[in-house]
């Protein structure tokens, strides 16, 4: 049988996972949005889509939390994207009502699901998810790491003309400023990446910056939106690592309790992802510079999180 997906916001983010998921017969997939005729309008032009693209998977769309009962993979995108000149911060208030809001209907549908966030900004909603809840830290993790290691490994492929099949690199951190692209591991065609550029130094700074830009770039430029295509296909792939429990780490928003030396925190870090939901956080042997950046962006993290709490009054 289909795994059922269901993927709270059918915008940008949203109705493109689902869009992927479809493509590629993962799953099928209940689009839900506060804006029930949207995301019944997507779900029906995509089925109308179904004799072009051959593929076996249904999606429908809906207002009600009814029709998402039993889902085994629970996305949560609703939310207000950034627009220029914003940082993911900004969205604090307005994002967490809407995080509550949707965790209060979803969970009672689907109390056995794994849940994986997406709404930014994402350290700061999955930590608040966590608390509003209670499901267990193995079954809720957020999206972020995935899409800053795709961004850090094309600013690589751009910067050495190496296909980005050939590139090993991922970022862990905050989805955010606090970020920490580990360049110490990153390889090109197996080798290190700084034994194949010309000015490492240099070069190094400015694709890490690229890859912490990856997201505002794409702001400046649409004006009235942010990022969805390289957000949703890193849904997918986590998506697929949970259905197929993928062997290799990916960079998850998941919660640390004692690894790399924090605590009880979610932060991205490699992840063996599988039916269970978080199988394991592998600890990988950084560079120093690397883990002090990793334990500053948790402390971040962390006082971010106690200011929310104060101002929403959780
Ligand atoms: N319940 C369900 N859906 C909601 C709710 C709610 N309480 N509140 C808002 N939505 C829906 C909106 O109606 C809209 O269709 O969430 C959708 C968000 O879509 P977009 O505005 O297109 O935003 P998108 O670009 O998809 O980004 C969504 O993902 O990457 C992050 O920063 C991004 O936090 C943002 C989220």
């Amino acid at each position: 049988m289909m795994p059922k997906v269901t993927i709270v916001g059918a915008g940008h983010v949203g109705a493109t996972a689902a869009s992927l998921l479809l493509m590629k017969d993962s799953a099928d997939v209940v689009l839900v949005d506060i804006a029930e005729n949207i995301a019944k309008g997507k779900a029906l032009d995509l089925m109308q889509m179904r004799s072009n693209e051959r593929f076996k998977s249904t999606i429908c769309g809906s207002g009600d939390y009814a029709d998402t009962a039993q889902s085994d993979i629970v996305v949560i995108t609703a939310g207000v994207p950034r627009r220029p000149g914003m940082t993911r911060e900004d969205l604090i208030g307005v994002n967490a009502a809407i995080l509550q809001n949707v965790l209060t209907s979803a969970l009672p549908a689907s109390p056995d699901a794994l849940y994986l966030i997406v709404t930014n900004p994402l350290d700061i909603m999955v930590n608040l998810a966590f608390e509003l809840s209670g499901l267990p830290a193995s079954r809720l993790m957020g999206m972020g790491g995935v899409l800053d290691s795709a961004r850090f490994v094309h600013a690589i492929a751009q910067a050495t003309e190496a296909e980005p099949q050939s590139i090993e690199a991922m970022v862990i951190g905050a989805h955010g400023q606090g970020m920490v692209p580990l360049v110490s591991r990153a390889t090109v065609k197996g080798q290190p990446l700084a034994n194949i550029l010309v000015n490492p130094q240099e070069q190094i700074a400015a694709i890490v910056q690229a890859t912490v830009d990856g997201g505002a770039a794409v702001v400046e430029l649409l004006q009235t939106g942010s990022a969805f295509y390289a957000p949703a296909s890193s849904i997918v792939v986590m998506i697929e690592a949970l259905l197929d429990c993928r062997s290799d780490p990916l960079s998850v928003c998941a919660r640390l309790e004692g690894e790399y030396g924090i605590d009880g925190v979610f932060l991205c870090v490699p992840t063996r992802l599988g039916p269970h939901g978080v199988e394991q956080i592998v600890e990988f042997d950084l560079a120093p510079n690397e883990l002090g950046q990793l334990q500053r962006s948790a402390q971040a993290v962390k006082e971010q999180l106690d200011k929310c709490r104060l101002t929403l009054s959780l």
